[in-house]
């Protein structure tokens, strides 16, 4: 008997012409298609002779199932997909129920998977150029996959300024995915950003609608639907929706030269070497900005900024990281630093206690900050680095901080009479000598240029 063989076949948005190759050649090597009803009949030209079995909807499993039951008995089977099989295809469940019935690459029966082109780039073809810069795929179907699960992806690609892809925008029953959706977008992106509603690419019904966040809701979408989203440079000129690639951030659009202190081939100042300098240079052209400004101006982490100070000191600012080992020692030391004024933040929340030194006391995990009229606790395992941080006769202190980077309470030194007691200072600078460490990045680094491969 022949050795059967499963072939996970892509065929693209619809139209033939859309269709690869290899899937088209794989198609015609089969015995064999199983497939959506509607995905066979956009594929019927290229099915005579050939046992076709059509499956519902519904029946995702089924199709991985008899793809396999005939692969057994010899035959050469093509299941069939929009797109690409793998995008929330059926390449994942097949592979799910081969491995379940005890197939393993080794087995006699090989299965191959030939991808096509997805949703999202066949959409994305027909509305310009939106996907030129980086973009990720979300489908908005709750039916194998909690709510709180895709909402909570929706925010970090809205946070995270991705240009986005929803599959599964809207269906009959799920109406209300999409309006949620857009109300999690609009938390972090503009009203205006453009959106592009593109229906049955590369079929007879193709359709596509361009709109804005506010109004995407409304518009007509469906399951035939993918809704492009553009990130906050995507721009829409003469019906195109178009994503900068970044030339501009380098090159003069008239000349084309690199702009100043940018370099063709050449990361760019704001790139992972030079991105701290700016930091420095932004303090020292904005010398009354604080620490908390400057990390909401560069959209970035305190720990960041504190880290490009401790790198070089910028105007009077200076910096040094403290490990999380030397963390407890930190605060023993605190003790000696007389008045401290606490700075707590949490979700929002600021809580400020002035406190006499010696009253900062620990007690297992717990940090505990106790004046006459309130105590105040901190997780020590909430901490995660710290920094020593001085800006000239302005603020000495320690700033403790998350996993992340964000803060989780500072301890400063308190003025008396408008200055710093030498004492308390004394203290603060022996801490600082004692268990402050060098910079993580050398300046060597810093000055080093990176060549792109592009
Ligand atoms: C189960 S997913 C299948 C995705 C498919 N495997 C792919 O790679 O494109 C179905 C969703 O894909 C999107 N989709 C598939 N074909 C499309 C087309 N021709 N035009 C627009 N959207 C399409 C729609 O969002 C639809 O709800």
């Amino acid at each position: 008997m022949k050795t059967g063989k499963i072939l996970l076949v892509g065929f693209g948005p619809g139209a033939i012409e859309e269709m690869t190759y290899r899937a088209r050649t794989a198609i015609a090597q089969a015995d064999v298609v199983i497939g959506y009803s509607t995905y066979i009949k956009l594929v019927q030209d290229l099915l005579d002779g050939k046992e076709v079995i059509r499956k519902g909807m519904t029946e995702e499993i089924d199709r991985c199932v008899e793809a396999y039951e005939h692969a057994l008995r010899g035959k050469t089977v093509a299941l069939i997909s929009s797109g690409d099989i793998g995008v929330y295809g059926m390449a994942g469940p097949t592979y799910e129920v081969l491995f379940q019935a005890g197939w393993t690459p080794d087995s006699a029966i090989k299965v191959e998977v030939i991808s096509g082109a997805t949703a999202l780039n066949a959409c994305a073809a027909l509305v310009g150029a939106p996907l030129t810069h980086d973009f990720c795929s979300i489908s908005l179907s709750d039916l194998l996959t909690p709510w709180t699960t895709i909402a909570k992806r929706l925010e970090a690609a809205a946070r995270a300024d991705f240009v986005m892809g929803l599959y599964n925008p809207k269906s009959g029953r799920r109406t209300q995915q999409i309006v949620e959706a857009q109300r999690i977008l609009l938390l972090h992106r503009s009203p205006e950003t453009p959106v592009a509603i593109v229906k049955s690419a590369y079929r007879r019904r193709q359709a596509i609608q361009i709109t804005t966040l506010a109004h995407m809701a409304d518009c007509e979408i469906g399951m035939l639907c993918t809704v492009l989203i553009g990130n906050s440079s995507t721009f829409i000129r003469n019906g195109l929706m178009i994503t900068p690639r970044g030339y501009a951030n380098k090159y003069d659009s008239l000349t084309g030269l690199a702009k100043d202190g940018e370099q063709a081939g050449r990361s760019l100042t704001m790139g992972l070497i030079g991105w701290h300098g700016c930091v420095r240079e932004y303090l020292r052209e904005n010398p009354d900005a604080t620490l908390r400004d400057t990390a909401k101006h560069f959209d970035t982490s305190l720990a960041e900024i504190l880290t490009a100070i401790a790198k070089q000191p910028t105007n009077a600012m200076q910096a040094c990281y403290i490990g999380l080992e030397q963390i407890n020692q930190v605060l023993q030391a605190a003790a000696n630093w007389q008045l401290l004024r606490a700075v707590v933040r949490s979700h929002g929340a600021v809580a400020e206690i002035l406190l006499e030194a010696k009253n900062l006391t620990q007690r297992g995990t717990w940090l505990n900050l106790v004046n006459d009229h309130c105590h105040l606790h901190v997780d020590k395992q909430q901490i995660a680095k710290a920094w020593f941080f001085s800006d000239g006769d302005k603020q000495h202190g320690v700033y403790f901080m998350d996993a992340h980077g964000a803060g989780v309470f500072s301890l400063l030194l308190v003025k008396t009479d408008g200055v710093f007691t030498h004492t308390a200072l004394q203290a603060f600078q022996q801490a600082w000598q004692q268990f402050g460490q060098p910079s993580e990045l050398t300046d060597e680094l810093e000055t080093e240029t990176v060549v792109e491969n592009e």
